[in-house]
């Protein structure tokens, strides 16, 4: 069964009630296994065992959050070369932008060259002050809908194998 693996991390909530949408929506689709890991959690053996990724992450300060990059400094040479082709999407939960993190990621696609198949979702929380910024996130059903959405896309092309 193809597997996605599914690489986040989140401060406030957001991200992570993102990625579960989007799990749970890669599940709908039988036939695709879901493995869904905190970034600090996932090592380069588990991006090995998968042939598809989503990668989901608050942006902070313009990039993605520091433990993503933690994640990807971990296992993106141990992995160069071994997964070339392989599809996959970013999720952003930004306070008013997302684009400085969704870039990032991009370049690290393509330097693995993955294959991209979907434009990145970024979800805006509109959070602009500090304490709007430090407060945990509750992230609106319209918005968990569109990751839940990606995620039967990718699920459905994974079991169908299109990509
Ligand atoms: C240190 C820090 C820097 C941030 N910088 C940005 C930024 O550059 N652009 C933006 O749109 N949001 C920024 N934010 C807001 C977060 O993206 C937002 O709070 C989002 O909900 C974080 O995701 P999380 O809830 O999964 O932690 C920043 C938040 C923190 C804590």
């Amino acid at each position: 069964m193809p597997r996605l693996l599914l690489v986040w991390w989140s401060m406030t909530g957001g991200t992570q009630q993102l990625a579960e949408a989007l799990a749970e929506g890669a599940l709908e689709e039988r036939g695709t296994e879901v493995v869904s890991l905190r970034a600090d959690q996932a090592h380069a053996d588990d991006v090995l065992a998968a042939q598809a990724f989503v990668f989901a992450t608050p942006e902070n300060l313009a990039s993605m959050a520091g433990m993503m990059k933690d994640f990807f400094d971990r296992t993106y040479y141990p992995v160069l070369g071994r997964i070339d082709g392989l599809p996959y999407a970013t999720l952003v939960c930004a306070g008013t932008d997302g684009a400085g993190a969704a870039r990032q990621v991009a370049r690290i696609a393509t330097g693995w060259r993955l294959k991209e198949i979907a434009e990145p979702l970024i979800v805006v929380v509109g959070a602009q002050t500090p304490e709007q910024i430090l407060a945990p996130k509750r992230i609106e059903v319209a918005q968990l809908e569109r990751a839940r959405e990606l995620g039967h896309a990718l699920g459905a092309g994974l079991s169908m194998g299109i990509w």
